[in-house]
């Protein structure tokens, strides 16, 4: 396992890992997951930014938590995190569907912290009533049972056809962290994506260089709802991943990283 550093931020312990210096990339899993996903990211990264990968609250090796976690109390969790770093320059957030609904009210709250954007695998759509109803019930479930039904749902809507036949070892490694996920944790953040804000309208509200990433096959985020959002943000960069579904830096990292490496460079050759 990782060796993680960790800060007590607004009461909970918080682990993260920190690679490389410049320009500070901060970088959001997704659901129900941990920083692991971005394996083949941040040591890639860190040969020209200072990468920072978190686990959310109660995810990987931060506390457990219990209730409901908003999207707006995990993106609260960050500038804290910052603080207690000394990183005071405006940073460049990337997240990952629900780690993009954290980047999301990041973005809208604390805008002056933001350099740059990247929106992978994500929706500005709240959930509709239905769908909030299945959360609220799989949460329930997953307390009395654990997150082994959760998973097995989730399983094959997360990767690509072409991924589950010639990398099951990725497809396995993510089936593992989401089980080792703590029960209270996972049914914390499925409560809190259930009420999570529509933020469509508020689109407009985002002003810094951002890139939106999908993958081809996204089954949960997709391509045409990714693309709607990139149409929401001025001057917004849309690459679609030929090949992926919903875990492109997983299913296809190569060309993810050089889809956000590239867009860093311009950012800087912008002086943004
Ligand atoms: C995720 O990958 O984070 C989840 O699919 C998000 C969601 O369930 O809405």
């Amino acid at each position: 396992m990782t060796k993680m550093q960790k800060r007590t931020i607004n009461g909970i312990e918080i682990a993260f890992i920190e690679r490389g210096s410049g320009p500070v990339l901060l970088l959001l899993h997704g659901f129900p997951l941990d920083h692991s996903m971005w394996d083949a990211q941040i040591d890639v990264f860190a040969e020209q930014y200072c990468v920072i990968a978190v686990d959310l609250r109660g995810f990987g090796q931060s506390q457990i938590v219990t209730g409901t976690t908003d999207m707006e109390l995990m993106a609260d969790d960050l500038p804290a995190l910052l603080d207690s770093l000394g990183i005071n320059e405006p940073i460049v957030l990337a997240g990952l569907s629900m780690g993009g609904y954290v980047a999301f009210q990041f973005a809208l709250k604390y805008a002056e912290r933001l350099r740059g954007l990247i929106l992978c695998d994500t929706r500005a759509m709240g959930d509709t009533p239905e769908v909030a109803a299945g959360r609220r019930q799989a949460a329930e479930q997953v307390m009395a049972d654990g997150p082994q039904s959760l998973v097995e749902a989730m399983m094959p809507r997360l990767f690509a056809a072409e991924t589950v036949e010639q990398h099951p070892d990725v497809v396995d490694s993510l089936r593992r962290v989401m089980m080792a996920t703590d029960r209270q944790t996972v049914a914390a953040a499925a409560r809190g994506m259930a009420r999570r804000p529509d933020v469509r309208a508020q689109l407009g509200e985002i002003e810094c260089p951002t890139l939106v990433i999908v993958g081809e096959h996204d089954a949960i985020s997709p391509v045409d709802e990714m693309q709607a959002i990139a149409a929401g943000i001025a001057g917004s960069r849309f690459v679609e991943i030929a090949g992926s579904g919903h875990m492109s830096p997983m299913e296809k990292p190569d060309a993810f990283n050089a889809v956000v490496l590239e867009f860093l460079a311009d950012m800087q050759a912008m002086g943004s």
